[in-house]
């Protein structure tokens, strides 16, 4: 029976735990529930933060992790910005391709992968403990075989948001739960009154990205997304279509998107929304006030899937990797 996307899980997962202001060795066990105090940090204070990264079986049977010391480095930028234990960057990549090597048999033929889930918790039981760190911390890696996180046979809806952000402003670019939930109200509300996929946040009438994906507009062969700033998530998917798309001629523009350029264009231009998780997902129409709005013919775009195929081939070693993304 089909699985929905992360809720089934390889057998192996790593561990290490942090205590008197060290990280233990980390080890490798079967997947079970956490020991964990109801007072633990992250339970009250939300001390949490996570990656998502995949590894490939490529054309020729081996399995490669997609920037894997990209997602380690974010990871510690998100572990700082929370004030929770930092990993040693070559400790983390140990973890995670550890945890590939032990459930090689797992990972799925393409386009399914093997998704990776690192994520970091304060555990210190302590309720007083609201303002100031977590002296304890549990580092885990797990992975789950996956397929399409967005469903690859529709384009996606997208209700624009422009009141609201999805997160704080200085904290979007933080990998973190708390994000997430943040998000969702807006975007249930938007589901049941609009049928929409997702929500795009574009405070102040600027774009800035959807719950779970960043956003780009591709007309011709100019490809527009939002600079970097910290509200919103720095997708490495981003940075490789971006990368990707100036390799294949495109002009890049990094700066701000309004709503109202953004529906201007939207008889020419495509839409998409970028992540590990979403690839690169062609958007069919946007709700704007109300009023639903489609996106060209509201069919995928060539563009968007030209930049697709780019990715997806170097993820699954069809084309040569020559940035050095992968790691076998
Ligand atoms: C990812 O793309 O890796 C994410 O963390 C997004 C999540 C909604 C699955």
């Amino acid at each position: 029976m089909a699985t929905s996307f992360g809720s089934a899980f390889a057998k192996v997962m790593a561990m290490a735990t942090f205590t008197d202001g060290a990280f233990d060795e980390p080890v490798l066990g079967p997947v079970e529930p956490l020991q964990l105090s109801p007072a633990a940090h992250v339970l009250h204070y939300g001390s949490a933060c996570f990656e998502g990264m995949k590894a490939h079986k490529g054309a020729d049977g081996t399995v490669r992790i997609f920037r894997l010391d990209a997602h380690v480095a974010r990871m510690q930028r998100s572990c700082r910005a929370l004030y929770l234990p930092v990993p040693d960057a070559d400790v983390l990549s140990g973890m995670i391709t550890d945890v590939v090597r032990a459930n090689l048999e797992e990972v799925p033929d393409p386009p399914g992968a093997l998704y990776l889930r690192p994520a970091m918790i304060g555990t210190e039981p302590n309720i007083g403990a609201a303002a100031r760190a977590s002296n304890q911390g549990m580092l885990y890696v797990l992975a789950s075989p996956v397929g399409d996180y967005f469903d690859s046979s529709k384009t996606l809806v997208l209700g624009v948001e422009t009141d609201l952000p999805r997160t704080t402003p200085q904290f979007g670019e933080v990998k973190t739960g708390a994000n997430y939930a943040m998000a969702l109200g807006v975007t249930r509300r938007y589901a049941a009154e609009h049928g929409t996929d997702q929500v795009l946040f574009a405070p102040n009438g600027e774009v800035q990205e959807t719950g779970a994906a960043n956003f780009m507009m591709i007309d011709d062969r100019t490809i527009i997304t939002r600079a970097l700033d910290s509200s919103f998530l720095h997708g490495i998917t981003r940075d490789s279509v971006l990368t990707l798309a100036k390799e294949h001629g495109f002009d890049v523009e990094e700066r701000t998107i309004t709503v109202e350029e953004m529906t201007s264009r939207i008889d020419t231009a495509e839409c998409a929304l970028s992540g590990t998780a979403a690839v690169l997902a062609p958007v069919g129409a946007l709700v704007v006030d109300g009023e639903r709005l489609t996106v060209r013919d509201g069919q995928p775009g060539p563009r968007t899937t030209e930049l697709r195929t780019a990715l997806t081939a170097i993820q699954r070693a069809e084309a040569a990797d020559t940035f050095g993304w992968t790691t076998p």
